[in-house]
């Protein structure tokens, strides 16, 4: 019988060099589209595929991700008495009841495979979620309950792909995949230069890992960049135990640069309830001059 997946991990210690200045004194994953933070829609994506614990894993000035899911009782109060009730709803149960949120800090970057072993003691020796919030993608169901569902057909560790052009594979983990066995992952490699790439099928910032990942990620040497690289953790694991590379359903917009970033704000903005009709007016007006 496979597990249901409960812990979701949600590295949020990274730089975010790329976003600078807007990251220096606040988190890269606190950048709102349109008129919610990318860590809340990735809360939301991971609660609606089931996780009922959310660790968080911060560094340096990552305050505002805790205030933003703590409860603000004197804002509450203050919408309540103006009467502002769709706000008010707005901000409530961000966090659903039932669901905990646990912060662990990650005294320095040394990469997202340390990042992701820093939150073994809150996870425990279970199967779980890792969410980078900067990969924002739109789909239905959710990315990661889709992955769940492929994880309940087999229970193997599940990682999103992509395919990108392959003269952007250095940006990326790439995967090489046995066809033959549900694209049982049969090699991983961290950025490869375009030449060196076993494909073209990119890792994206979705994974449902086996426990055992936290033996491989202590065993992890500095990888690319200096890095603790995860894809180097999830590599030795690979002869052990089943990875399957699993291809998404929906959008992915890479917030953690300023051209993905931008067009996720057109993507949602466009969608909005109140905002998206008059937004594609001026969209048309402003292309069309
Ligand atoms: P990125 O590679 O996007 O790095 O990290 P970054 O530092 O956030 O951003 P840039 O490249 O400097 O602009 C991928 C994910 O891993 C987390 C980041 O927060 C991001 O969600 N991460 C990375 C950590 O939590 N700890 C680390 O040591 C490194």
């Amino acid at each position: 019988m496979t597990q249901t997946v409960r812990a979701a991990v949600f590295p949020v210690a990274g730089r975010g060099t790329r976003f600078l200045p807007a990251t220096k004194a606040s988190p890269k994953e606190m950048l709102p589209i349109v008129d919610k933070p990318l860590i809340q829609y990735a809360v939301e994506e991971a609660v609606s595929a089931g996780a009922t614990k959310l660790v968080f894993v911060t560094g340096a000035s990552k305050r505002a991700i805790e205030d933003h899911f703590d409860t603000d009782a004197e804002l509450e109060r203050a919408l309540m008495q103006s009467g502002k009730d769709r706000l008010l709803e707005s901000i409530r149960n961000i966090v659903p009841p039932g669901v905990s949120c646990v912060y662990i800090r990650q005294g320095e970057p040394l990469g997202l495979g340390h990042a992701v072993l820093c939150a073994r003691p809150a996870v425990g020796d279970e199967p779980f979620f890792v969410h980078l919030a900067d990969d924002l993608i739109a789909g239905q169901p959710g990315c990661l309950k889709q992955m769940a569902d492929e994880f309940a057909g087999h229970g193997g560790s599940v990682i999103a792909v992509e395919t990108v052009p392959r003269e952007h594979t250095s940006s990326y983990g790439i995967v090489a995949v046995d066809e033959s066995d549900r694209n049982r992952i049969t090699q991983i490699v961290e950025k490869p230069a375009p030449e060196d790439a076993p494909s073209n099928s990119a890792v994206v910032g979705r994974y449902l890992l086996a426990p055992e990942i936290f033996g491989k990620l202590e065993n992890t040497g500095r990888g690319a960049g200096g890095e603790i690289q995860l894809t180097d953790g999830i590599a030795d694991m690979l002869d052990e135990r089943a990875v399957y590379a699993y291809s998404f359903r929906g959008t992915r917009y890479d917030c953690g640069s300023k051209l993905g970033y931008l067009k996720a704000t057109v993507a949602y903005g466009l969608e909005h309830d109140d905002a998206g009709a008059p937004f594609r007016t001026f969209l048309e007006e402003t292309i069309c001059e």
